[in-house]
Order: structure tokens, then sequence, then C-alpha cells
């Protein structure tokens, strides 16, 4: 069967049509993902490169592969792989793309799931590239919100680094397909990008605090400062732990108000939400399974 995208760069690449129908896929593989197997994806092979730590894109990628009867291999640490003799990443690119069926890349480097698709005979999906893009996280973002609400219109706002982090940037823009009004909270110095804010125009507001329209949104969605991503780490110790969201905060809040966080949390979600049932980012991170094993089996033409 033919596939809708070959490779998986950037959010930008799927049109509202795809994301829907990646959204839907997802949802009829959710009951094998809650622990079941299928073989639809049986003899195939994932290779997962990862340059960056990570907990769940490589475990749910992992995950959603082998519960649909694939393998996977993976690079060991970027130390005790050939790219510690210097290898270049087209090279490793190359031999890789020799070996499996599709290969996801986690780099430091924005920029390089591109260049890893310009040289791989097999398709690449971008598992975040530095600061540029994480568009499987925003697919799972945005099954999180379709499944527990409507992800039309939706009032949303996005908190915290939102200068550095790639779940935003790709976030922000899957959200102007289904018109969202976009708050924009957080330190100054963590502002989003001015050239993310020009594309998008009226439909983003930038607010002073998060209390001031809590009592006007759907979705709160919150991001750790990415202090792995700051040129000068006087510059992190000085916006560390200038927010928080608390219990008390979320009782202004709408009724059926969730709370997102692509997770890991440092100290921006105060763990006495997670007993609320505005908390959904665990939940999230489950979705990441039943979106994944969507993805997979659409580049791999299973889909
Ligand atoms: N959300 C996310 O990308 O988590 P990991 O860094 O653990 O993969």
């Amino acid at each position: 069967m033919m596939s809708r995208f070959r490779h998986l760069i950037s959010i930008e690449e799927l049109s509202k049509g795809d994301v829907e129908y990646i959204l839907s896929k997802a949802d009829e593989f959710e009951d094998i993902a809650k622990k079941s197997f299928s073989d639809i994806l049986k003899g195939k092979l994932l290779g997962n490169l990862f340059f960056e730590p990570s907990t769940r894109t490589r475990m749910s990628f992992e995950t959603a592969m082998k519960r649909l009867g694939g393998e996977v291999i993976n690079l060991n640490t970027a130390e005790i792989s050939s790219i510690a003799k210097g290898e270049t990443l087209a090279d490793t690119i190359r031999v890789v793309s020799g070996y499996v069926d599709t290969i996801v890349i986690r780099h430091p480097k924005e920029g390089s799931a591109k260049l890893a698709a310009e040289f791989s005979e097999v398709p690449v999906i971008n598992g975040g590239d530095g600061a540029g893009q994480h568009p499987t996280q925003t697919l799972l973002d945005l099954y999180t919100i379709w499944k527990e609400g409507d992800i039309n219109d939706i009032r949303i706002a996005l908190v915290g680094d939102l200068k550095y982090s790639r779940t935003v940037h790709s976030l922000i823009k899957a959200l102007s397909l289904f018109n969202a009004e976009i708050y924009l909270v957080s330190p100054e110095a963590l502002r989003l990008p001015i050239q993310f804010r020009e594309e998008l125009g009226n439909n983003v507001v930038e607010v002073d605090s998060l209390e001031d329209i809590i009592g006007e949104i759907n979705v709160i969605y919150v991001t750790r400062i990415q202090k792995e991503r700051f040129p000068d780490l006087d510059e992190y110790h000085r916006v560390a732990g200038s927010y928080r969201i608390t219990r008390k905060m979320l009782e202004n809040g709408e009724e059926n108000l969730i709370v997102m966080h692509p997770l890991p949390r440092v100290d921006e979600i105060s763990p006495e939400v997670d007993a609320t049932a505005h908390a959904m980012y665990f939940k999230q991170a489950f979705y990441g399974v039943p979106v994944r094993m969507a993805i997979l089996s659409e580049v791999m033409g299973y889909g």
C-alpha cells in the first residue's frame, strides 16, 4: 500500500487530513498497545539511533514495533559505537539504512534528521533534533487532546521554555491546523522566537500570568526548562524554578481543563497535581505507543 509520507522530519510535512488519519489509526491500535500483540510488522526491523538521552520516545517506539510483531536494533551509546572514531552522521546512516526497514533518530543538532533522510535508503523518523522539532511527540499530543475532548477551536496555554522546547515548536504549528487560540506564558528570557509568532499571527497572544487566563482555557501544556540547550549555564540559573503549576492554581480552571507535559518533568508541575483529574501527562506518555504504531505502520506501507 502507498504511504501518505515516506519520512517524518517536521510536522509541516503533514496535511490536516494526514494528521486526522494518524489519529484514527492510533485509535484502532490502542487495544494492541494495551498489552497485546499483532503481526502487522512481522519481518520488519527498526533501527533506533539515539544520540541524546530519551526514555519515552525510544522505549515507546520499541514497544510499538514489538507489539506489531517487528524487531528493533539500537545504536549503542555514541561512546562505544564507531562515532567515537570520528564516523560522520551521513556515513552512519548510509550503513544502518542497509540493515533496517526504518530509522528513528534523535540528535542534539537541529537539521540532523533532515540530513539523515537525505542519506538513507529507508524511511527516517525524527525523534527530536536539537531545539528544532519533535513531530511524533506532536502527534501524540494532538491524540491526547482529541481523545480527552475536542481538538477543534481549543484554547490552550503553552507554558514554560518556549524558546528551546522542540515539542512546543512542533505543536504550535500543528495547532494552527485546528484553529486553536494559543496563549503563551513564559519568563522573558524564554519567549517563543519571533519567527513562530509572525507565522501564527492573530491566533497567538502573549500573557504575563497563567492565573489571568486559567478560567478561559481547555488545555495547559507545560514544558521543562531545557537546561541542555543553554549556551551559558548562568542564564539557566537565572530562570530555573521561575514557574510551577500547583493544585491551588487549578482550582480556578474549568472542570475539564487538562494539564499536559511531554515529560520528563523537573519542578514545573507540583507532584500534588498528579492526583487531580486535570493531570494528563502520564496518560499522554502512554498514548505515545498507539501513535507510534500508526506512524511505523504508515511509513512501512501497512497503514
Ligand atoms: N517527551 C520525550 O521526548 O521524552 P523522552 O526525552 O524521554 O524521549
